[in-house]
């Protein structure tokens, strides 16, 4: 069988442009994860969460090894297909809510709080704390109290998942709700 030649070059001008499309997905899902774009790019965010004290005192960001969490890599799925879609999703609402709500006041941006932080949690919950595995392999865990070596052991046993412990991380402090107290007990 004999392919045409105009047929071949589309074919390779379209594998070409797929990969160029890839690249560029990379790129900008790169550059939108960083600290310096989710951080700054929007003015809520740096005035209420990457300059809160609380989030530059917290571990994540003081540990003398250097070793840094930013905001991607505990909000952002890895992977191309779940990382572009959670940017697309969270990208087009922030822009939105940004655009609706004045949120260089702080009460406005407070009074949706709760729900931004509950609903992460949910959401942690629900893909197994799969950000915070990307860095912590939990096998290799070792608490050095008794009261965590305790939890860790009955996490890998039960299938209970990090967030269900280990929420109030970095920002600032938000009793659990209830509900997902009880889901977390629940397991994986
Ligand atoms: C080490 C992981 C981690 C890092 C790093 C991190 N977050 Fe979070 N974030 C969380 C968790 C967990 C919650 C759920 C609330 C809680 O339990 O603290 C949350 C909640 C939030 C919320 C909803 C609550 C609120 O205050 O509105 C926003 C918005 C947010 N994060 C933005 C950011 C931004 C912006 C950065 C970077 C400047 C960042 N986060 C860095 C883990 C992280
Ligand atoms: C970019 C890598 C990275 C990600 C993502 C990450 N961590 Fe960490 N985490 C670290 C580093 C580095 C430290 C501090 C050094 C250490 O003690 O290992 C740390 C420390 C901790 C600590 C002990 C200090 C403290 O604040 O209590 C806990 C608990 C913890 N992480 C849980 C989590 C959870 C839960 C998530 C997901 C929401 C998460 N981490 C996401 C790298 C990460
Ligand atoms: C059942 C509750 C529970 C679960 C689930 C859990 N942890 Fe913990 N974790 C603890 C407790 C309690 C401590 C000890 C805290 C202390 O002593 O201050 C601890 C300690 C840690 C520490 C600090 C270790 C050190 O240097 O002493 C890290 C890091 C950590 N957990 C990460 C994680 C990650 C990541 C996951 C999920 C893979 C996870 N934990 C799941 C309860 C839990």
């Amino acid at each position: 069988m004999k392919i045409s030649r105009t047929v071949l070059l589309a074919g390779v001008v379209g594998a070409l442009m797929a990969v160029a499309a890839v690249l560029v997905n990379e790129q900008i899902d790169g550059y939108t994860s960083t600290d310096a774009f989710c951080g700054t790019s929007c003015h809520s965010m740096q005035a209420h969460v990457a300059n809160d004290p609380v989030y530059l005192e917290s571990a994540h960001r003081t540990t003398s090894s250097g070793v840094r969490a930013g905001c991607a890599d505990c909000h952002i799925p890895h992977g191309i297909v779940a990382g572009t879609w959670a940017h697309v999703k969270g990208g087009v609402k922030d822009i939105i809510s940004e655009t609706l709500n004045d949120f260089s006041k702080p009460e406005v941006w407070n009074s949706g709080r709760a729900e931004r932080v509950h609903r992460v949690r949910d959401w942690l919950l629900e893909t197994d704390s799969a950000t915070c595995r990307n860095c912590h392999e939990e096998a290799a865990i070792k608490p050095e109290r008794k009261r965590g070596q305790r939890q860790h052991a009955d996490a890998l046993e039960r299938g209970l998942t990090c967030i269900g412990c280990h929420y109030n991380l970095v920002h600032a402090e938000l009793e659990a709700r209830p509900e997902f107290l009880e889901r977390a007990e629940k397991g994986i």
